[in-house]
């Protein structure tokens, strides 16, 4: 336990917000799926605004779940069945969708953060990908899908527990250059905070490190794959992934996935409860469940999700 805390600590001189001066500038090398468009009306654009009374505002894109699906031919039998299928499920686009993305930040905004599912599953063209497009100054948090080795074909099969994501921990950390566990970044003053909770609990350790940064005293943004979730996002969750069904009952649907994970997983419950209490958390950032929606989270903090980047849908933060 105390050595994933060195972790954290030997990690904290790195980024966790990618700056878009940074960003080379592939619109010029690769056209749009939007040439005639110019630098605008590439994305599906939606735009949130947090007043934390900053001296200085800033603003980010904030994209998720691009769910690539790439694979070489020298790749196996199994990269290449997904790389078929799982291309048609996301519409084979997702690359353009992050180059416009990101051609379209480095134009526009002063950060870019990518809350996970950048792939959709594990493979060398995949996370040769994110190191293309990300470079060492990527930031965010991983998604689910970063630890999925083969999806349903997997073996061993995904569990959903940190036994499973040890099978590829140091894989999945060596393509992210950011500590795909837990980091910090301050930018203007705003401690941004990312974590994985990418099978809706969080860790003890994390809660810790989570503590120690609060006492920076410094107001805080938590950026993460799984929405911690309030009757409103699993409502709109459950209408979204629950197929064919009208809005015609507005009791909440009953808690499974994710949402029983975080009522009933002690670490993670108790944290949620602390974080409502938490005056200096300013905004929650998340995705994995595709759909644009905010709610209340707290008294001080919203927290926003944002559609999947497959469907070119991002959102600008604007932070004053
Ligand atoms: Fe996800």
């Amino acid at each position: 336990m105390s050595s994933r805390r060195d972790f954290f600590r030997r990690l904290t001189g790195m980024g966790a917000l990618m700056a878009t001066s940074q960003l080379p500038s592939w619109a010029e090398d690769n056209p749009a799926l939007f040439p005639q468009r110019g630098g605008f009306e590439r994305l599906g654009m939606n735009y949130v605004a947090i007043n934390i009374g900053l001296e200085t505002p800033f603003s980010l894109l904030h994209i998720s779940d691009t769910h690539l699906t790439a694979a070489y031919p020298h790749e196996n039998e199994k990269k290449q069945k997904l790389k078929e299928v799982r291309s048609k499920t996301f519409g084979g686009r997702q690359e353009e969708a992050l180059r416009d993305s990101l051609a379209w930040a480095k134009q526009n905004v002063d950060y870019v953060l990518h809350t996970g599912d950048i792939i959709d599953w594990q493979s060398e063209a995949n996370f040769d990908l994110v190191k293309k497009y990300f470079g060492r100054e990527l930031i965010g948090a991983v998604g689910n899908h970063e630890f999925s080795t083969d999806m349903w074909l997997s073996n061993p099969k995904e569990d959903r527990t940190e036994a499973y994501k040890d099978n590829t921990r140091s894989l999945v950390q060596q393509a992210y250059p950011f500590d795909i566990q837990f980091q910090s970044q301050v930018v203007n003053g705003v401690n941004f905070i990312t974590l994985d909770d990418v099978y809706g609990y969080v860790t003890q350790d994390q809660v810790d490190a989570f503590k120690t940064e609060v006492k920076r005293g410094l107001p805080m943004v938590l950026c993460m794959h799984v929405p911690f979730h309030t009757e409103n996002t699993w409502r709109v969750t459950c209408k979204f992934w629950g197929g064919n069904n009208r809005f015609t009952n507005a009791v909440v649907p009953n808690p499974n996935g994710d949402y029983k994970t975080q009522k009933t997983d002690s670490v993670t419950r108790d944290f949620i409860a602390y974080l409502k209490k938490e005056p200096l958390l300013k905004a929650l950032l998340a995705g994995h469940e595709h759909i644009t929606f905010q709610d209340e989270f707290s008294p001080t903090a919203r927290e926003y999700m944002v559609a999947g980047n497959f469907l070119f849908q991002g959102q600008e933060v604007l932070f004053y």
